[in-house]
């Protein structure tokens, strides 16, 4: 299914989005999609993820710059190009009254690909489709019809899926499963963009993330790389008794208490040969401080992007 030739799916040189209204959505931005890679665009509501999505699909005329889909120009091998793609769009848009079998069969020709009842049947199958084939739309729940828009998506066989926020307003339990079809569509050589406001989501997915803010890609990072670099441990102790005086061995170790006086906490470095924790928990004997509890916690792709967010 994938075109093994060319490591960039997708190409973005300079895009640039401002709307007819003067709004300008998108500044300058440059981003390579590796083939085969899931992406996932992180960005709070009108960062403008959608946007270069729409952009890349051929759904937004761009004010400025270059796309390329497997070396396919967006704008003058249009139909080459979005032959590669397939999109979930964020608002669901279907024939309310077709049923799923017809809706995905259509969706197919009209990429001008022959009839193919075996592979809509594979596809209908492994989104969990299959016993609702005959059913109409209007008749399926919410969760459903985004798995028709998914199958829709891939009537035509694409290399390349964008998922536009692909579980908002699915269930925790769906969801999960979502991320394992995608992770499965992933294993059979589909490139994957999503959007998503879950950080869990992308943390979960993604091989790759980028932070989208106000028209501004401001990040893309191998996830676990991102998670690495600006992750920090944080060590908890819960005291058996508040701790009141100021010890100035735990100022200088950087360990500060919370809760008033019950925590002591103590951030280190998860890159850093030596932490310091065998020192802090030292420290805490020497000064007789005794506690009930301790406890490690890892900062989240959450805290990284607020963070990150903030700082702009
Ligand atoms: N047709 C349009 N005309 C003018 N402005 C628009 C248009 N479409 C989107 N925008 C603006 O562009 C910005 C980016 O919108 P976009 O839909 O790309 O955001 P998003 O990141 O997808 O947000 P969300 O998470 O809410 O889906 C927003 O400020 C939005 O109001
Ligand atoms: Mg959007």
């Amino acid at each position: 299914m994938v075109n093994t030739e060319t490591k960039t799916a997708i190409s973005i040189k300079g895009l640039e989005k401002v709307y007819p209204d003067g709004f300008r959505a998108l500044h300058p931005t440059h981003l390579d999609i590796r083939s085969g890679e899931i992406f996932a665009l992180l960005g709070p509501n009108g960062a403008g993820k959608t946007t270069l999505i729409n952009a890349v699909c051929g759904i937004v005329n761009v004010t400025a710059g270059d796309i390329e889909v497997y070396g396919n120009n967006i704008t003058t091998q249009y139909r080459k190009a979005r032959s590669c793609i397939g999109l979930v769009p964020q608002e669901l848009t279907t024939d309310a009254f077709e049923t799923v079998w017809n809706t995905v069969s259509f969706s197919r020709g009209l990429f001008g690909k022959p009839a193919n009842a075996g592979f809509i049947e594979t596809t209908l199958k492994r989104l969990s489709l299959w016993d609702k084939k005959d059913q109409q739309i209007r008749m399926l729940s919410g969760g459903m019809k985004r798995r028709v828009m998914i199958a829709k998506a891939l009537s035509h066989e694409p290399q390349i899926l964008f998922l536009d926020e692909p579980t908002a307003g699915v269930d925790v339990e769906l969801r999960k499963s979502m991320w394992d079809q995608v992770h499965e569509l992933r294993s059979m050589g589909v490139t994957i963009i999503l959007t998503t406001h879950y950080i869990e989501e992308a943390e979960e997915m993604a091989d790759r993330v980028g932070v989208i803010n106000k028209g501004e890609l401001m990040l893309v990072e191998d996830k676990k790389t991102l998670m690495k670099k600006l992750g920090k441990k944080e060590l908890v102790f819960d005291l058996h008794q508040p701790l009141t005086d100021e010890h100035e061995e735990l100022t200088a170790m950087k360990v500060h208490s919370a809760a008033d006086g019950l925590q002591l906490i103590y951030t280190y470095d998860t890159l850093k040969e030596n932490n310091g924790v065998a020192d802090v928990l030292d420290c805490l004997n020497r000064l007789h401080i005794r506690y009930r509890d301790l406890s490690t916690r890892q900062t989240s792709l959450e805290e990284i992007f607020v963070s990150l967010v903030n700082k702009k």
